[in-house]
């Protein structure tokens, strides 16, 4: 296991951490012959997900900073719709230095928002699809409203079907993968990644615990109607001098 502090210049086992450092902490796993999903969440030392409704109160620089890393290293953000409503999703943003790198190492400049939504109830008026410079990909079912469709495709989205009802955990990968976007980065929120805990598909998560209480009626991470006992194994550990703790867990290799 790789220990670190992170103070506010980032050292690591009292050396420097440097963004390339962090980079290399968060690199997805060289040879995946599929969609490998890596999930990222923030919540406080109680447990809450949101305080009013959001997570941006749980934030802190270093949170921040491997939340911009996590993006960069992604061909795909998935995220489900009731997050990209209450927080108003926009496109990914990566600053100059970071869309090269990503264009040095085969990728596209900028990674896609995913949105998945049984009912395909997005605002097509909203930042998702006027406030980025990729199109939204919609992962939605047969039976959603057609006119919603419609508007979403209009708007500018790329909608894919992976599910009768509901997106499965499997259509979903499946719809990646046809997609060409396997390293995937999911960003919640509590329902979607229940959703792919229980159906035991997440392969890592990424769990920032913010150095603050804060009571309230929010939930966990992930919700979801059956539990499913998943091993994972941690990969490191990071301490800002803040208190906020990082920690990568990867998934044991199954059985
Ligand atoms: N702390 C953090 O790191 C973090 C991260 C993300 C979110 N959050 C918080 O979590 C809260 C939102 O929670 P949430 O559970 O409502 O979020 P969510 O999982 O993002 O959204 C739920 C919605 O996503 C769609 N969805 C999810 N799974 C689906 C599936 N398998 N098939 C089809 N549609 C699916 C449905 O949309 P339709 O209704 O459109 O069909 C569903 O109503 C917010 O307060 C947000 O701030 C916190």
């Amino acid at each position: 296991m790789h220990r670190a502090h992170i103070g506010t210049n980032f050292t690591s086992d009292g050396g420097e951490l440097t963004e390339d450092a962090l980079r290399g902490l968060y690199a997805y796993p060289k040879h995946i012959p599929g969609p490998w999903i890596r999930a990222n969440f923030v919540c406080s030392i109680d447990g809450a997900v949101s305080v009013d409704g959001r997570s941006g109160a749980l934030g802190t620089p270093a949170d921040k900073q491997v939340y911009d890393t996590l993006r960069e290293l992604a061909d795909v953000v998935v995220v489900g719709a009731g997050t990209v409503r209450t927080e108003d999703y926009g496109g990914v943003r990566i600053g100059p230095d970071g869309r090269q790198r990503r264009v040095e190492s085969g990728m596209s400049d900028l990674p896609p928002i995913a949105v998945v939504s049984a009912r395909a109830h997005l605002d097509p008026h909203s930042r998702l699809f006027n406030d980025t410079e990729v199109a939204p990909i919609v992962v939605t079912c047969a039976d959603a409203d057609p006119a919603r469709v419609a508007d979403l495709t209009s708007a500018g989205a790329r909608v894919v079907t992976a599910g009768e009802h509901e997106v499965t955990s499997t259509g979903l990968i499946t719809a990646l993968d046809g997609l060409g976007l396997h390293r995937v980065l999911c960003e919640g929120g509590p329902s979607l990644f229940g959703r792919l805990a229980g159906d035991d598909a997440i392969d890592e998560l990424c769990l920032t615990t913010a150095p603050v209480l804060a009571g309230g009626t929010a939930g966990r991470i992930a919700t979801s109607p059956r539990a499913q006992v998943t091993a994972m194994a941690p990969a490191h550990i990071l301490i800002d001098s803040d208190g906020t703790v990082l920690t990568r867990w990867v998934r044991l290799p199954r059985p």
